[in-house]
């Protein structure tokens, strides 16, 4: 995958960049497909907003602190410290499997991020938002939170980690005054309808709030993996106080010497955080409350995706029923699993996986509908026009020209797809591009206008389905680049997606969007299948990760 243009220096007009985060993910095990679902996601939706002209950061990283964390490095035998750094490690390698740019990757273990949990704390400690209690209740480990008793399972499991009993739970702790912020927070949500997406998810946080909002408590006497609390360094930071603040942390260069102030100046708001349902509440709830005590201002949005199942369970690494994706991306490359998971899961639902959808999709979409189209498309072009672009107007096609109408509006349809964060949607009405593509050329025949020695109309079909190949291939390029760098390539466009610009290179989004890009006489190279068919194993083959 072609590398998207890296961010010298972050321009001072907001209106320019565009800061994306993903969850910061648990280490206590090497990561899953679920963990690269949101990666992809947030992936595909930089590279979009790239291609569009903003300065774009992507932030991932690693949630290294906690009880779960040090309970899995104790039960290895290995240090914390060493047991996170080969997990982060591997998180990194995946991204790079799968062609995933972060702008930048935090792992909150890293020195400066504990100067900001303290400079931060300093803060909500001085609007008397913190003071100590007695906290009681049941604890799910995995989900490193509370549970009312109500939420547990009949065998004191949460919902989630069905195989983990809540454990008990009575000492004293700091606690954070949530409940002080129960007007604000119904104001936000009635002020911001888009705060939190799709709908669905808001009316879940908004009932939640309306149940009334508890303090909650933000400190752990029996936790020693974590940051120890600035007013009373015999209690750890609650592993989610200090994660979510690692999305402040991401700001600073890791060399530079941190302060809250600073990484704040460096672009805070975030435009969007992405997440999976499960964990709404802490960002939806608990980290606008966190900054409003602190006086930050709020990330403009958040998007919350489902989960992707397995067998209608939540696959994840405490349940060990995840496919590992390492093995995914090394048996069908990273273009084809970004695809599967962004086009076939609607983006905000659950979805399930099973391989046998998995080969058939890539097959139909990529394979027959996008690469036989240009494969066939391309061979016409040798053989009926001298192996280069025909020279068309294109301002002289109708406008109601079956592709063409399709084309023109489609720019805009994808972007509000993407906008929307439906990546699912920006695929489908690229598809419909390609799909009328090959419908056209069957009704059109240029083989038979060919013989009929019509060769302006041969031309025109051959120009109008080339374009429309190379439009869906600009569109899909932050989905699948390495195809549609192939693609461009063999439209005579040389190395286009480049290094160091991808697929900015050939000019704005406006401009390259526009109907009738393809340069005439452009020579077309030999067609070459871009994606070849999948085999459908006889039995799944895909490796289960085993529970750490
Ligand atoms: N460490 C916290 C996040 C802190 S953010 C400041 C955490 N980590 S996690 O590794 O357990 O989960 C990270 C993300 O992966 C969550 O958004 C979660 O929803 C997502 N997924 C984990 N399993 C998943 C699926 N099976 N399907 C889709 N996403 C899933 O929570």
């Amino acid at each position: 995958m072609q590398a998207r243009p890296k961010i010298q220096s972050m321009s001072n007009h907001a209106s320019h960049r565009f800061t994306l985060t993903t969850p910061l993910y648990y280490v206590n095990a090497i990561p899953h497909i679920g963990s690269a679902y949101t990666t992809m996601a947030a992936d595909a939706l930089a590279r979009f907003k790239c291609l569009q002209g903003y300065e774009v950061r992507l932030i991932t990283g690693t949630d290294e602190h906690g009880q779960k964390i040090q309970r899995t490095a104790q039960l290895k035998g290995i240090p914390p410290q060493e047991y996170c750094d080969t997990i982060a490690a591997s998180f990194a390698a995946l991204w790079e499997q799968l062609g995933i740019q972060a702008d930048r990757f935090i792992r909150t273990t890293e020195a400066g991020h504990q100067k900001i949990v303290a400079d931060f704390f300093q803060r909500v400690w001085e609007q008397d938002d913190i003071y100590l209690d007695r906290q009681q209740g049941w604890y799910c480990v995995a989900c490193e939170e509370f549970k009312e008793e109500r939420e547990l399972l009949e065998s004191g499991a949460c919902p989630i980690h069905t195989n983990l009993k809540a454990e008990w739970r009575d000492e004293q702790n700091y606690f954070f005054r949530l409940s002080r912020y129960q007007a604000q927070l119904e104001q936000l949500y009635r002020e911001r309808p888009s705060f939190v997406q799709p709908p669905s998810r808001r009316n879940e946080v908004m009932s939640f709030i309306e149940q009334g909002l508890k303090d909650f408590s933000i400190s752990r006497v029996n936790v020693d993996w974590g940051i120890p609390l600035p007013c009373d360094p015999s209690h750890t930071i609650y592993v989610w106080f200090d994660a979510l603040l690692g999305y402040v942390t991401a700001l600073l260069d890791p060399e530079a010497p941190p302060s809250l102030e600073k990484a704040i100046a460096l672009g805070w708001p975030a435009n969007l955080h992405l997440l999976g349902k499960d964990i709404l509440r802490f960002h939806g709830i608990y980290w606008p409350a966190m900054l409003l005590s602190a006086g930050l201002p709020l990330p403009e949005r958040l998007f919350v995706h489902g989960f992707l199942t397995k067998d209608g369970q939540k696959m994840g690494k405490s349940l060990g029923n995840t496919l590992d994706p390492f093995d995914l991306v090394n048996r069908y490359g990273a273009d084809a699993v970004r695809y599967y998971f962004l086009k076939e899961i609607e983006f905000g639902r659950d979805g399930d996986f099973s391989e046998h959808r998995f080969v058939t999709v890539l097959n139909a979409d990529l394979a027959n509908d996008l690469g036989n189209l240009l494969n066939r498309t391309l061979g016409m072009a040798h053989k009926y026009c001298g192996g280069q672009v025909p020279t068309l107007d294109p301002n002289q096609v109708d406008p109601t020209h079956p592709l063409k109408a399709i084309a023109l509006s489609l720019p805009e349809r994808v972007t509000a797809a993407y906008d929307a964060c439906r990546i699912d949607l920006a695929c489908n009405a690229i598809l419909s591009l390609i799909r009328a593509s090959n419908k056209y050329i069957d009704d059109s025949a240029p083989w038979s206008l060919f013989k009929q020695g019509q060769q302006s109309a041969v031309e025109e079909v051959i120009f109008s389905v080339l374009e429309s190949v190379r439009l869906a291939a600009y569109l899909l390029s932050p989905i699948i680049g390495n195809l549609s760098a192939a693609i461009y390539q063999q439209l005579g466009f040389g190395n286009h997606g480049s290094e160091t610009t991808g697929f900015r290179e050939g000019g704005s989004f406006a401009q390259q969007t526009q109907w009738g890009q393809l340069p005439a006489h452009q020579s077309l190279s030999k067609p070459q299948p871009i994606f070849t068919r999948l085999e459908l194993p006889s039995q799944p083959s895909i490796q289960i990760l085993e529970s750490p």
